[in-house]
């Protein structure tokens, strides 16, 4: 086996970080392969955004290390971070509601991957087949649908190694949600690799290779994916109130 296939991809090492005067992560201690999906989950407040946030330096850094290949990124600006190969579909989509969806996507395209694949702009229509038919659109004329998947597509073309998604399909209908689900399927198998916040087990299940746990700021449990469908019940009671 190649040696450097089984290095992580993403490794964080108690990570603790907060915003000013308020400590939200304590020795937060993860890893991501490459081709990896791994779910982040955990009730209402108990850190997943700031989790993501923090890789971003988008939080204030308490402690811990973050590394990315061989990078360390801790504290580190967004668009430096994004340029090592992490992209985000943010809470929130965060499109550009004055831009067409394809000034939207082309905005974010980046010509260098640091994995095999390129994305282009074709890939991502051939993806979302309604963003092709919806191109000349301005953002804010797009259904939270529309606008998840091209905070989808745009994501892609920053051409990550690692595709961070936090809460995707809230607050979407069924049928968008499921081609959602469908669209990170395909995605699945590949040498990207996914971080994913969502609270949807079942559809998880399906796509999550791993997952974990935070509650208040910490990890208090993880297992393989298909636990999320075997072990049901006591997955979910980590996510109720
Ligand atoms: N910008 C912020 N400033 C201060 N506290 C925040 C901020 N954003 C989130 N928090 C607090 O951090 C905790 C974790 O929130 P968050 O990471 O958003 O949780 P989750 O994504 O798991 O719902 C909560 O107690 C929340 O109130
Ligand atoms: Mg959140």
């Amino acid at each position: 086996m190649n040696l450097k296939s089984i290095e992580p991809l993403l490794q964080v090492k108690d990570l603790s970080a907060g915003y000013a005067g308020s400590q939200v992560l304590f020795d937060v201690s993860m890893s991501i392969s490459s081709g990896e999906v791994l779910a982040l989950l955990g009730r209402n407040g108990m850190g997943k955004s700031t989790f993501i946030r923090s890789l971003f330096g988008l939080t204030t850094y308490m402690g811990g290390s973050i590394k990315f290949r061989d990078q360390s990124i801790a504290q580190q600006a967004s668009f430096k971070v994004a340029r090592a190969g992490l992209g985000w579909v943010p809470e929130g989509r965060q499109i550009f509601a004055t831009l067409t969806v394809e000034e939207n996507l082309m905005a974010s395209f980046k010509r260098f991957s640091s994995i095999s694949r390129i994305w282009h702009l074709s890939d991502i229509y051939e993806l979302f087949p309604r963003l092709a038919e919806r191109k000349s659109h301005y953002g804010n004329q797009l259904s939270g649908g529309e606008q998840q998947m091209l905070a989808i597509g745009r994501a892609l073309l920053t051409q990550p190694a690692l595709l961070v998604l936090d809460e995707a399909t809230e607050g979407l209908a069924p049928l968008i949600r499921r081609e959602i689900w469908s669209t990170l399927l395909k995605l699945k198998g590949t040498e990207l690799a996914v971080l994913i916040v969502d609270r949807d087990l079942k559809s998880l299940s399906k796509l999550a290779d791993t997952f974990l746990v935070l509650e208040k700021g910490q990890i208090v449990h993880q297992g393989l994916g298909l636990e999320l469908y075997t072990d049901k019940e006591r997955i979910e009671k980590y996510m109720s109130v």
